[in-house]
């Protein structure tokens, strides 16, 4: 049960409000310490408006590495950029504004979620030598894959993960684009590699962006690009996945050699719609493709784009047409492409922009932490910045279903 450090009573008596029996209150962090070390079992620390940000921030700083399973909520006054900064540096999970308690309740219930992806048992085996792989997929062009991707990768490494963004849109890629990035070296370098790759020979063709992740990006000009085999692409993914917490790849809008052989390799795939009848009618079409390739649909998450564009159609209309849960929906805003024309995607940029508090649930999501609700624009109040241990969860071991031959 949580743990509340609150040093006036009326502070205490409104969190105990919002908490469920069995949280216990104490005055000072020297009383917490004491307190977490009689409770192997517990999941957060609510650190009160009154608790002096720097001792927080060390606490939370402390607590990261000897009790990843403890998340820190911190509860302030009023949260600002250099707040929000402080607690995304020391690995707190939530930030929330005094008067917020819903949002506290909010961020003591993705605590205990958080508690349970950490200690499942299975999920941290030393042999597992894998990071999980993300695989942003439409089979229509221009609905978002690519910003979904870039602000997902942006999410991930604020969590001080390890990340890398593959661009497996060969023909059209445009990842470095979007994150303006000037590559050195692109996935065509990989191509003429030969079957021994590994990581130490995959490095140097990695870009990375400003926000803390790795990209392997795909040729400006793909003309002259030798053609790229399915299992050079598998084998680029497996490395890639032994090196990094998170790869997430954006693929082209089509069944192709590469986005077949990511299918493969992928834990989670995140299916992104938008609200017009062509795009998901063929979403549709894909989604029977995936069943036909034994895709498993656990592993598929519906991510509705632009969900707030005013079209006729609705979300529900979309979840009852490809009888999915939406598992998350991303406003639209047109601050999202001035912030890509800006080279940041705005879940830098802006990281309270619902836009980028959507991508963030969506890192939830792909994390294994279920998002209490996943209203069609999200409008949670709690802060967005929330840092996750390294390797919340691991995935289980891949059953295979789609290895193709060839590999
Ligand atoms: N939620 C959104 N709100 C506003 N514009 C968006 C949103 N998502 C994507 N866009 C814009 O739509 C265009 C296409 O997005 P992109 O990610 O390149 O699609 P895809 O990779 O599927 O072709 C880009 O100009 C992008 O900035
Ligand atoms: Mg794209």
């Amino acid at each position: 049960m949580p743990i509340i450090v609150g040093n006036n009573t009326a502070d205490a008596e409104l969190f105990l409000s919002v908490s469920s029996a069995g949280t216990s209150v104490v005055h000072t962090l020297d009383e917490l310490r004491r307190a977490l070390a009689e409770a192997p079992e517990e999941h957060a620390v609510v650190l009160g408006p009154g608790v002096d940000l720097e001792a927080a921030a060390a606490l939370a700083d402390n607590l990261r590495v000897t009790r990843p399973a403890v998340s820190v909520i911190l509860m302030r006054r009023r949260v600002d950029s250099s707040v929000l900064a402080e607690a995304l540096k020391s690995g707190m999970r939530d930030v929330v504004e005094e008067r917020d308690l819903t949002g506290l309740g909010e961020a003591i219930k993705r605590a205990h979620q958080v508690y349970r992806a950490v200690t499942a048992p299975g999920d941290r085996a030393d042999d597992a030598p894998n990071g999980r792989l993300v695989t942003v997929f439409s089979p229509k062009g221009g609905v978002g894959k690519t910003t979904v991707a870039a602000n997902l990768c942006v999410a991930l490494a604020a969590r001080h993960l390890r990340v890398c963004l593959v661009d497996l849109d060969l023909g059209f890629g445009d990842v470095a684009i979007t994150l303006q990035l000037v590559p050195a070296r692109t996935i065509a370098d990989a191509v003429t590699l030969e079957s021994d790759l590994d990581f130490a020979v995959l490095e140097p063709l990695l870009t990375s962006h400003r926000s803390g992740f790795s990209t392997l990006v795909a040729p400006a000009q793909p003309d002259g690009m030798e053609p790229i085999r399915g299992p050079q692409v598998s084998r680029i993914l497996a490395v890639l996945k032994r090196s990094f917490d998170y790869v997430v790849v954006d693929t082209s809008p089509a069944f192709d050699e590469p986005a077949l052989q990511a299918f493969d390799e992928t834990d989670e795939l995140l299916l992104v719609t938008t609200l017009d009848v062509p795009t998901l009618k063929n979403v549709k079409i894909a989604c029977e493709t995936l069943d036909l390739l034994g895709f498993p649909k656990s592993r598929r998450h519906l991510v509705l784009n632009r969900a707030d564009d005013k079209v006729g159609l609705s979300p529900d209309k979309v979840e009852t047409t490809l009888d999915m849960r939406i598992a998350q929906a991303i406003p639209t805003s047109t601050e999202v492409a001035k912030a890509t024309n800006a080279g940041d995607p705005i879940t830098a940029s802006h990281p309270r922009h619902p836009v980028s508090r959507a991508v963030n649930r969506l890192a939830d999501t792909v994390m294994g932490v279920r998002s209490a609700s996943a209203t069609p624009v999200d409008v949670h109040s709690a802060a967005e910045v929330r840092s996750r241990p390294t390797g919340a969860r691991r995935a289980a071991p891949k059953r295979g279903l789609l290895r193709r031959a060839g590999k």
